[in-house]
């Protein structure tokens, strides 16, 4: 099975993708490594184990890594995720503790100790504790197998600003850092995750789930969606995060294109940009394949089925 380490910030959309990647016998899911964004760290963290122990998972280390942007002061969502993140389901707090030590350090320990090639990373937050990681110890680069994250934005344009999607924006120069590194990249930007849509019917089929997780990503999905439906009439809330997942799982379900991908961190009005090379107008060398597409029924059978396991 494949090894992996979810970097997050939980986020109703970044619990699925746990819940996912903890119902998959595909993946190895090494630890959870937390970092401020929707909400705070001292929320994320708890929330990411609250998260585990719903699945029954209090074996999973979760780690605390950065409470703060490598520059630049913190931005938050409360106003799509809620006062705490997860708001819509009151999960109890957790019993399991935070693993021991610093999520950085967790990530480059873990990077040199397994085989070169055999550990991919999943951020869906900002990208702090992974830029952090690659600044302190560049030797985990190359080990490091693959990238699969979730952010940015071009034909979607941005969530946060008229040009920037969140996770982009709230850390600017760690996701350069990330982006420049040579690595093998997968992102999932909201040009795919918009295509993801919680609709009513798929919402019902969650509810309908044996045990807790189904209905607790019910009533998530619930919660979120108002601001969706709100702010851009949308058919229902975009899970973003669980792209990651799917794409590790089922990685025929997606589109896209390897192109340059470069990150806006000198301009106020454009901070956080993702700046995508889709029609190949320059020569810069391509760094990311740059999803598009998603069979979206796929991805729905794809999450309901496993998450049916837990
Ligand atoms: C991203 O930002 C967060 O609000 C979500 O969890 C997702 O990772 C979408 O822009
Ligand atoms: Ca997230």
């Amino acid at each position: 099975t494949r090894k992996i380490i979810i970097d997050t910030d939980p986020g109703q959309d970044d619990a699925v993708a746990i819940l996912l990647a903890l119902a998959a016998p595909e993946l190895t899911l090494l630890g959870i490594t937390c970092v401020a964004g929707n909400v705070p760290l001292p929320l994320t963290h708890v929330n990411a184990r609250r998260v585990c122990e719903l699945a029954g998972r209090a074996d999973i280390p979760v780690y605390a890594g950065c409470d703060a942007p490598l520059v630049r002061k913190l931005v938050t969502a409360e106003h799509v995720h809620g006062k705490t993140g997860l708001d819509g389901v009151d999960l109890p707090a957790p019993t399991l503790p935070l693993a021991e030590g610093h999520a950085v350090d967790f990530l480059i320990d873990t990077l040199r100790r397994e085989a070169p090639g055999t550990v991919t990373l999943v951020p869906i937050g900002p990208l702090t504790n992974i830029a952090m990681a690659m600044q302190r110890a560049p030797d985990i680069i190359p080990r490091i197998q693959q990238i699969v994250l979730m952010g940015g934005a071009y034909f979607e344009v941005g969530n946060i600003t008229p040009t920037a999607e969140f996770n982009i924006y709230v850390d600017p120069e760690a996701a350069k850092i990330v982006f420049g590194a040579g690595v093998d990249l997968v992102v999932m930007p909201l040009d795919v995750t918009h295509k993801a849509l919680v609709t009513a019917p798929r919402i019902a089929a969650f509810r309908a789930l044996p045990g807790q997780v189904g209905p607790a990503v019910a009533s998530w999905t619930d919660f979120f969606e108002r601001f969706d439906k709100e702010k851009y009439g949308s058919a229902g809330a975009p899970l973003h995060d669980p792209c990651t997942i799917a794409y590790l799982l089922q990685p025929d379900l997606f589109t896209g294109r390897h192109i340059n991908v470069e990150i806006e961190t000198g301009s106020d009005l454009t901070l956080g940009m993702t700046v995508a090379d889709w029609w190949r107008v320059t020569g810069r060398a391509p760094n990311a394949l740059f999803i598009g597409d998603v069979d979206a029924d796929g991805f729905f059978t794809l999450l309901t089925e496993r998450l049916a396991r837990l």
